[in-house]
């Protein structure tokens, strides 16, 4: 099956949407780290296509931001590759423009509380932000909060409840990965990179127990992958 018949790219801001019969890439077709060999199954979005996709996404992100400044909250640590990659996109556009939008980047992470059999690859219930919980800098500030992956939404839902206490003038979601999974609250993401089959991905900062986070691609971790690194 050709990658064409299996990517719908009718996406623009809601994500290029991989089915859910997409097997990925061999990985013999990719260069990865070779330690991890066993560990995953198939190279399922290479690390060139996203990376276009989130030049594609800075795009309509200066489209949006109509202000000189913006603060762009990352959510850690699975959002610092697509950070750093969207925030250097958003430089080289407002270089070659006339319109420089200037980023003010701020770190935020959060931290799930263990309900029910919570580690591994099981999402959890309740969130709590630790770190940086007081956002009183956000106050009449355009806010662009990036995100690696948005599943259920219960997260980002409670991530945007406490950043509108601050009183920001603007809010808008960057989510790279939006799983399809039942029971979606409405969508929240303003701009998605992919909308991906509810299956457990690593790589490009995701991690599965901290590892992967090394990995460029974002690949399906395998069964040997699941066992070796389980905690
Ligand atoms: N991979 C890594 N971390 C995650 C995922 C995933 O698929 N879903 C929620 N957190
Ligand atoms: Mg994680």
């Amino acid at each position: 099956m050709s990658a064409a018949e299996n990517v719908d790219t009718a996406g623009l801001k809601r994500g290029i949407v991989i089915k859910d019969d997409w097997p990925g890439y061999s990985l013999d077709l990719f260069t990865y780290p070779e330690h991890y060999h066993e560990d995953i199954e198939n190279v399922y979005i290479p690390h060139g296509i996203i990376k276009n996709r989130i030049e594609r996404l800075a795009h309509y992100v200066m489209e949006d931001f109509e202000e000189d400044q913006m603060v762009v909250l990352c959510v850690l640590k699975g959002g610092y590759k697509f950070c750093v990659d969207l925030v250097e996109f958003i430089k080289t556009l407002g270089r070659n423009s006339n319109r420089y939008l200037e980023t003010r980047v701020e770190f935020i992470r959060l931290k799930s509380y263990l309900v029910g059999d919570s580690k591994n690859d099981q999402s959890t219930e309740d969130l709590h932000i630790v770190g940086s919980s007081d956002l009183s800098f956000l106050r009449e500030k355009s806010v662009l909060i990036v995100e690696a992956i948005v599943d259920t939404g219960k997260t980002m839902k409670a991530l945007l409840k406490h950043v509108e206490t601050f009183q920001p003038k603007m809010v808008k979601v960057a989510g790279l990965l939006v799983k399809r999974v039942p029971n979606t609250a409405e969508s929240l993401t303003d701009y998605i990179g992919f909308e991906i089959p509810n299956r457990f991905v690593v790589g490009y900062a995701l991690d599965y127990n901290e590892y992967f986070r090394d990995l460029n691609h974002i690949c399906v971790i395998s069964k040997t992958g699941k066992l070796k690194y389980k905690i």
